[in-house]
């Protein structure tokens, strides 16, 4: 679903990479790990290239170890990649990086936040390094937990369970409301109600301004609140597009048919969670 809204376009759109109605674009991305051995050479991202439309929710999917969390990771600041370029919301990751963290949110898949504060002073802690006002803070924090409910909030984030947590770190990353919201595996190891309140508050997103790339291996996720799909495997790019085209090309019924298809194997496979 994309949105026409030249505002936020204008805003946003300061561009150095080819296309200006994109998000996101990524040129021939490698990320090469090397073992202790010279020959030990892990391929986590081998030449992947796609590109994000803004307001587009865009998801990767892929079974454990394709490259999902390395793409974030490179997409986010927080990965250095061996090759490739990168542009987000317009700007040379490798030249500004410090106008795409104004961007960005991101929620990465093992939580982080500090057990020892409650829910409430762990968004104020990173609203701070927003350098936003408490008033600010106070406001943004309402009106985000109307939309994903945090009964626990004032408690200490040491009780809190996986989904509790996965909750807080993405309250997190919408503190300073980014335009560009990085989702790595928002759901994995929820209950199927929590589940259900993350994607009906992913929905919501929908409707706003925001690109959001996410990441999952859950298929119905993939198919329900993704706009289009990459399908990366062994840190290969191997479909992309809506997920009705990729069943229609594929001809499958579902996204998990088309990747065992291309791949012979089935993204479940081997997944830990
Ligand atoms: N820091 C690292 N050192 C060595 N290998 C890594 C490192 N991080 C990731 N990898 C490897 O890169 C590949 C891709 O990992 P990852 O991006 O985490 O996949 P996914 O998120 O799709 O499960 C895997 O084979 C993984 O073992
Ligand atoms: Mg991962």
């Amino acid at each position: 679903m994309l949105k026409n809204n030249n505002k936020f376009k204008a805003k946003y759109l300061s561009h150095q990479s080819s296309d200006p109605t994109c998000s996101i674009e990524v040129n021939d991305l490698k990320k090469y790990y090397y073992g202790k051995k010279y020959y030990e050479k892990i391929k986590a991202l081998d030449g992947i290239s796609f590109q994000v439309k803004y307001g587009e929710v865009f998801g990767l999917l892929g079974p454990n170890g394709a490259g999902k969390t390395t793409t974030v990771g490179v997409l986010s600041g927080l990965i250095t990649p061996t090759e490739g370029s990168v542009f987000v919301g317009g700007y040379d990751m490798k030249k500004n990086f410090d106008k795409v963290k104004a961007l960005i949110g991101v929620c990465p898949q093992e939580t982080r936040v500090f057990k020892f504060l409650t829910g409430r002073e762990n968004i104020e802690y990173f609203g701070k390094l927003h350098l936003m006002t408490k008033d600010q803070i106070n406001e943004k924090i309402e009106t985000l937990l109307k939309l994903v409910g945090l009964e626990a909030i004032d408690r200490k984030a040491k009780g809190y369970s996986g989904g509790m947590l996965r909750k807080l770190n993405l309250l997190i990353a919408l503190i300073n409301n980014p335009c560009i919201l990085f989702l790595d595996e928002p759901t994995v190891g929820m209950d199927p109600r929590a589940r259900r309140s993350i994607w009906n508050f992913l929905f919501s997103l929908k409707s706003s301004d925001k690109t959001i790339i996410l990441t999952t291996h859950y298929i119905e996720e993939a198919e329900s609140l993704c706009d289009r799909v990459a399908i990366i495997d062994y840190g290969q790019l191997v479909a992309i597009g809506t997920p009705k085209e990729l069943m229609k090309e594929h001809e499958s019924k579902n996204l998990e048919e088309v990747f065992l298809k291309l791949t012979g194997r089935r993204i479940i496979e081997g997944m830990e969670n």
